[in-house]
């Protein structure tokens, strides 16, 4: 794969999309929560294949979901293909992500991570997000709805 590129997210990619997010997440967001996000004006981008000849037929081989704050950027939702895993897709696009804050001057990257979800947490950590809060209880687990696990909290302030 050469240069990441990330598109914009439109309705028509969530075909490919949403089996995705069924692949890779304990509690994936539905269609539902797509179209509500990109309605909600959401920064939502796409990673497409970048040698197809016609970028609406690309297969799509990851996306994000970002929300601007005030003086943050708050990272929503980060998916690579799992057959695209451990190539450095996702690192190329947290790359990207903190370009696009730099550019409209957001001085810091939000997001919360699963503990026990040790690719994200290894990729953050290795990026030097730092733990700042731990959100006790927030994610319901796949195994046992009635048990929950933390949400650790982790930002990347800017240089
Ligand atoms: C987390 C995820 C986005 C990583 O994507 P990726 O493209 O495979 O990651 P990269 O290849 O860019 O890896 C970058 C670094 O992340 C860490 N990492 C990635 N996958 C890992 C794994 N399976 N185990 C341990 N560390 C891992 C490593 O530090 C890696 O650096 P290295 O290759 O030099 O060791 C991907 O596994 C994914 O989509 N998971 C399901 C969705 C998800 O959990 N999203 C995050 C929610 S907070």
């Amino acid at each position: 794969m050469s240069d990441l590129q990330l598109e914009q997210m439109t309705e028509a990619d969530l075909v490919s999309i949403v089996p995705l997010e069924l692949q890779s997440h304990q509690h994936p967001w539905t269609r539902r929560h797509f179209i509500d996000s990109l309605k909600a004006g959401h920064w939502a981008y796409c990673v497409r294949q970048v040698d197809a000849a016609h970028s609406a037929l690309a297969e799509i081989h990851a996306y994000c979901i970002l929300l601007p704050g005030v003086d943050e950027l708050h990272l929503l939702n980060i998916t690579v293909a799992p057959h695209l895993r451990k190539k450095g897709i996702a690192r190329r696009m947290m790359q990207a992500i903190e370009n696009l804050a730099l550019q409209y001057r957001l001085p810091r990257i939000l997001l919360e991570v699963r503990p026990s979800n040790t690719a994200a947490f290894a990729l953050y950590q290795s990026l030097n997000f730092k733990e700042i809060a731990r959100r006790k209880n927030y994610y319901p687990l796949r195994e046992n709805p009635n048990q929950r696990e933390d949400a650790c909290v982790m930002e990347k302030v800017l240089q």
